[in-house]
C-alpha cells in the first residue's frame, strides 16, 4: 500500500532523481515537477529502470503559480513536498543576481502559498552549508552563526531559510523540515543516474571525472597554501544515494507527526572532512585511473575547511552517512563512463 504521495520538485535533477528512487523504494508515490531548466528528461527513464515505477512527470516551471495549481489538481492528495528545484551556480549568480532571487524565492514562496489550500502536511527544503561561510567552530553544528553570504545564490538559501521560519511562526498549518547538505557527490550505483554538469563543471568531482574521462586536459587545484595539513581545502563530501536517504527520514517524520518543532533544521555530512588532494588521491585508488592535475592559485570567495557535525541527524532522524569516499567516488567513475558509453559526453 502507498504511504501517499509526494511532488518533489527538481526531481529531474541530480538530487531530486536519487531522491525519487529512494521514496520509491521506502513505497511512496512521487510526483515530479521540473521545468529541465537544468536536467533531462531522460533522468525520469532512469528512474524508471531503477525502481519498476515511472513517477509522474510535469514538465513545470514552479514559479507559474497556475500551472502548479493544475499540478495540484490533477494530482489530488499530495502529502508532502520536497522542494528541490532553484538555480545553483554560485558564478552564475553573481552575473545574474535578479536570475537567481526571482527563481529561487518566487518558487518557495509559490509552493508555500499553494500548500494550505491543498492539504499539504509539511515541506522539506535544500538548504545547504554555504549558510555557514566559514565557522568559527569546526564541525560546524546547526547552532553556529549564519555569516554574510559570499554570493547571492548562498544568499537566496538564507533568504529561503528565513521565509519558511517566518510562515512557521505564523502559524500556516504545515511543517518544515531544512536539510543543509555539505558536499554531494557520487551517482547510484546502477549508473542510471547521476549529476549532469552544464558546461564546464564548477564543483570538485564532476571536473575530476571528466579530466580522468579526457574532456578536461587537467584538473586546476585551487590553492596549496591554506591553513590545513596538506594546503588544499577542506570539504564533507557526502554519497548521494546516503543523502537521498534522509530525505525519505525527513518526509516520514513530518508526515508522522515525530518532529519535535514545527520547523526543524539538520546537517547532513559525513563528520568527516576531506582535503582536494586527499580527494584525489581516492579517486586515483579506487579506479586505478592517474588524475592530470596542477596546483593553482586561490579560488575567489573559497571557504578553507568546513565540514559538519552530523550529531544531530544521526540521534534525532537516526541517519548516517554510510557510503565511504572510494565507493562514492568509484560511483561517479562508473556514471562518466556511462555518459560517454551513451554518446553524451
Ligand atoms: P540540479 O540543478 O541538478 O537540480 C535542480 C532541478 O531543479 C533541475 O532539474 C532544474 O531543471 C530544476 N529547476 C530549477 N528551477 C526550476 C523551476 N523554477 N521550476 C521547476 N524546476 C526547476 O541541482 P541539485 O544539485 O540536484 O540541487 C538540488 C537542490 O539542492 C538545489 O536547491 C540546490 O541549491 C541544493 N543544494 C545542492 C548542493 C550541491 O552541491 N549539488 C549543495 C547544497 C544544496
Ligand atoms: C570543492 C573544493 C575547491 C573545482 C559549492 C558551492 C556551495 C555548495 C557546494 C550548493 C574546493 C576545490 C573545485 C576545481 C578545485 N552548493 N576545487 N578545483 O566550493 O564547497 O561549494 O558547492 O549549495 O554553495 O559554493 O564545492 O565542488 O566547487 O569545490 O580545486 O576545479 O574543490 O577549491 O576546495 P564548494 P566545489
Amino acid at each position: 500500500m502507498s504511504k501517499g504521495k509526494i511532488l518533489v520538485t527538481g526531481g529531474a535533477g541530480y538530487i531530486g532523481s536519487h531522491t525519487t528512487v529512494e521514496l520509491q523504494n521506502a513505497g511512496y508515490d512521487v510526483v515530479i515537477v521540473d521545468n529541465l531548466s537544468n536536467s533531462n528528461a531522460d533522468m525520469i527513464n532512469g528512474i524508471e529502470r531503477i525502481t519498476g515505477t515511472r513517477p509522474a512527470f510535469y514538465q513545470v516551471d514552479c514559479n507559474d503559480k497556475e500551472a502548479m495549481k493544475d499540478v495540484f489538481a490533477k494530482e489530488s492528495g499530495i502529502k508532502g513536498i520536497i522542494h528541490f528545484a532553484a538555480s545553483k551556480a554560485v558564478g552564475e549568480s553573481v552575473q545574474k543576481p535578479l536570475m537567481y532571487y526571482r527563481n529561487n524565492l518566487d518558487s518557495l514562496m509559490t509552493l508555500m502559498e499553494l500548500m494550505p489550500e491543498n492539504g499539504v502536511e509539511g515541506i522539506v527544503f535544500s538548504s545547504s552549508c554555504t549558510v555557514y561561510g566559514q565557522p568559527d567552530i569546526l564541525p560546524v553544528d546547526e547552532t553556529a552563526p549564519i555569516k554574510p553570504a559570499l554570493s547571492p545564490y548562498g544568499n537566496t538559501k538564507q533568504i529561503n531559510e528565513e521565509i519558511i521560519r517566518d510562515a512557521i511562526y505564523s502559524g500556516v498549518p504545515y511543517k518544515a523540515i531544512i536539510l543543509r547538505y555539505f558536499n554531494p557527490i557520487g551517482a547510484h550505483p546502477t549508473a542510471e543516474i547521476g549529476e549532469l554538469p552544464n558546461g564546464v563543471p564548477q564543483n570538485l568531482v564532476p571536473f575530476v571525472t571528466q579530466t580522468a574521462m579526457g574532456i578536461r586536459k587537467e584538473l586546476s587545484v585551487f590553492g596549496d597554501d591554506y591553513d590545513t595539513p596538506d594546503g588544499s581545502c577542506i570539504r564533507d563530501y557526502i554519497n548521494v544515494v546516503d543523502l537521498a536517504k534522509a530525505h525519505v527520514i525527513a518526509v516520514d517524520r513530518m508526515l508522522t507527526n515525530k518532529s519535535e518543532e514545527k520547523v526543524e533544521i539538520f546537517n547532513l555530512g559525513t563528520g568527516r572532512g576531506v582535503s582536494v588532494l586527499e580527494l584525489i588521491n581516492a579517486f586515483e585508488a579506487a579506479t586505478g585511473v592517474k588524475l592530470n592535475y596542477k596546483i593553482v592559485g586561490r579560488r575567489e570567495g573559497d571557504i578553507e575547511k568546513v565540514w559538519a557535525n552530523p550529531d544531530r541527524a544521526n540521534n534525532v532522524l537516526g541517519w548516517v552517512a554510510k557510503e565511504n569516499l572510494e565507493d562514492t567516488l568509484a560511483s561517479a567513475w562508473k556514471w562518466q563512463e556511462k555518459l560517454r558509453r551513451d554518446g553524451i559526453m
